[in-house]
């Protein structure tokens, strides 16, 4: 049976100053089921960051409600992983110790971190550049460092915005190929932010599309691409007519 991770009841955010007030979101209601992976597109500045930031316990909502396994959700904590677009390693450890870091923090013991370490360094093909420090990675091994660093904690939840975003193009399809893996392999929720709706379309059990600010949940579709690929064991996710159609109608969403 299926178990709701992330509930919003009527959440809103209206962020004040003391010259104005933005309504960033409209009351929004949301579950995110144990295991999907949510993709979440919509025009910018439509309140999409601020989304995720009340899941991810950044923020609160000026009124409604945030649960995650149904307790309203009060702060940060490791069981919601976050990635942004511009990684944020400590640039003073080499990659094994900043993925290390949080499991430190945890103080669990250093069996264990080596083990999840270990793991994850492979997960993300870095195990040969686990003495590199941030300085001396390129744009997509560092966003791969940052996913590790999240995902050794087994987050329950998986919040990326846009993290894809900076990278080329080819850096681009390798990472999403990475977190498909890295999704089948966990079986943790991820909800990723992208402007990019085929992305959304290859990566997503479910994409959501946003309306312009202040933003509400216009359209939730289902989708398999991503499920496809991996089944069929690629890289890419199969293009057809299906495809093409709903990142039209979609698209047409978005510019309305
Ligand atoms: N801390 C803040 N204080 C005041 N207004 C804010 C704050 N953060 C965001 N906003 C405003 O809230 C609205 C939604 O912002 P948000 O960052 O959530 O949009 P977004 O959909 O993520 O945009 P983008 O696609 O450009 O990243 C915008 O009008 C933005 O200016
Ligand atoms: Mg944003």
């Amino acid at each position: 049976m299926s178990k709701a991770v992330i509930t919003l009841n009527q959440a809103q955010v209206i962020y004040s100053s003391k010259s104005e007030e933005v309504s960033a979101i409209s009351e929004i209601d949301l579950t995110i089921q144990k295991g999907e992976f949510i993709c979440l597109v919509g025009p910018s500045g439509c309140g999409k960051s601020t989304l995720l930031k009340l899941m991810a316990g950044f923020l609160k909502p000026t009124s409604g409600e945030v649960r995650m396994n149904g307790q309203i959700i009060e702060g940060p904590d490791w069981k919601k992983g976050v990635v942004f677009q511009s990684p944020t390693l400590y640039p003073w450890l080499n990659v094994r110790k900043n993925i290390e870091y949080g499991l430190k923090v945890r103080k669990i013991e250093k069996e264990r971190r080596k083990i999840e370490v270990d793991s994850f360094l492979e997960q993300i093909n870095m195990t040969d550049s686990e003495g590199r420090y941030p300085f001396e990675l390129s744009g997509g091994m560092r966003q791969r460092v940052a996913m590790a660093r999240s995902m050794v904690n087994h987050p329950e939840l998986l919040l990326m915005d846009e993290p894809f975003g900076a990278l080329d193009a080819l850096t681009r399809v390798q990472m999403q190929g990475l977190i498909r893996e890295i999704w089948q392999k966990n079986h943790q929720s991820i909800f990723l932010i992208t402007h990019d709706i085929e992305e959304a379309l290859s990566l997503g059990t479910r994409v959501l599309v946003m309306s312009k600010a202040p933003g509400q949940i216009i359209e939730s579709i289902p989708v398999h691409y991503s499920q496809e690929a991996l089944a069929n064991g690629s890289n890419m996710v199969k293009v057809d007519d299906s495809f093409i159609y709903l990142k039209e109608s979609i698209l047409q969403k978005i510019c309305q």
